[in-house]
């Protein structure tokens, strides 16, 4: 199994996410940190610590981190995730008690740790953690696996007509990030846009008939209709989970090397993923991206993880 740092702000796609993890045998889930996002970071550590009740998860540490963006002001996605930032479900007092660690030392200690090139990371939310990190111990870029984040996207933006949400909130930690020396997968909008819960894929979640199920499909259920009042979505593209699924099984997806890079000056392009297609990339590029998502294997993985949670 493939060791993981899952560094998330759930956030309705991040607690499908951190299920995934949880429940594939591809996966063994080392370490969650959080980061400010959909909301403060008060509330989506406190919601990671109730979904780990939820989902049974115990003996991995959960660590707070950072409480906003390297330079600019923090914001939250309320209109998607709601007031506590997993709004829907009713959400079970924690019983996980939070690491003492900030995350930052977190996930320096967790890959310093490790053998070399056995810890992947995988952020699902703003980026502060992972830059913040990799500033404090340079070391750690050289020695994960790789980074499969979801972020960007190389033709469409969420949050701006040219930026998605994760990048956006804090372009100055997704730069330095993207342009770090390690193996980069972006699995961005244009990938997470063919994600979508669609009715015949939230059935099959019901019928499984478990707690963690249930969970899932109010989960859905709420983030399907702010999609729909807010974004114009027939049905919600669940975003994170895309990033995880590649880790479990890399022919989930299309992923192509394709040098990247974040814009920091642009009047109406700040945050955007720039992609240059216009050649073969260079034999020295780090940089891929997802692009072509092979939906029923996708929602299969999240059937097998949750049928092998049970109840719980
Ligand atoms: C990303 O933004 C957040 O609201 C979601 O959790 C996801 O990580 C999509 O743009
Ligand atoms: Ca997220």
């Amino acid at each position: 199994a493939t060791k993981i740092i899952l560094d998330c702000d759930p956030g309705h796609d991040d607690a499908i996410a951190l299920l995934l993890a949880h429940g594939s045998e591809e996966i063994e889930l080392v370490a969650v940190t959080t980061v400010h996002g959909n909301q403060t970071i008060e509330k989506v550590t406190r919601n990671a610590l109730a979904v780990a009740r939820i989902a049974g998860i115990t003996g991995v540490p959960f660590a707070a981190g950072s409480h906003r963006p390297l330079v600019r002001a923090a914001e939250v996605a309320e209109s998607i995730h709601g007031e506590s930032g997993l709004d829907g479900p009713v959400l079970p007092e924690p019983t996980l008690r939070v690491d003492e660690r900030h995350a930052v030392d977190l996930i320096i200690d967790t890959v310093m740790a490790a053998e070399p090139g056995t810890i992947t990371l995988v952020p699902t939310g703003a980026l502060t953690n992972i830059a913040l990190a990799v500033r404090t111990e340079p070391r750690i870029a050289g020695r994960v696996k790789e980074v499969v984040l979801m972020g960007g996207g190389y033709h469409v933006g969420n949050w701006s007509a040219a930026s998605e949400f994760n990048i956006a909130i804090d372009p100055e930690a997704a730069h330095i990030v993207f342009n770090e020396s390690w193996k980069l997968t972006m699995v961005g909008l244009d990938l997470t846009h063919q994600a979508l819960a669609t009715p015949d894929v939230v059935a099959r979640i019901a019928a499984i008939g478990t707690g963690p199920a249930r969970f899932v499909v109010e989960l859905l259920e709420f983030f399907g209709q702010t999609y729909r009042e807010t974004q114009g979505f027939e049905f919600p593209p669940v975003h994170d989970p895309c990033a995880v699924a590649l880790v479990i099984d890399p022919s989930v997806m299309t992923v192509v090397k394709v040098p990247l890079d974040v814009e920091l000056t642009g009047t109406l392009t700040l945050g955007m993923t720039v992609a240059d297609f216009r050649a073969p990339a260079p034999a020295d590029c780090t940089t891929h991206t997802a692009t072509d998502l092979d939906h029923d294997r996708f929602w299969a993985l999240i059937v097998d993880a949750l049928e092998r949670i049970g109840d719980v």
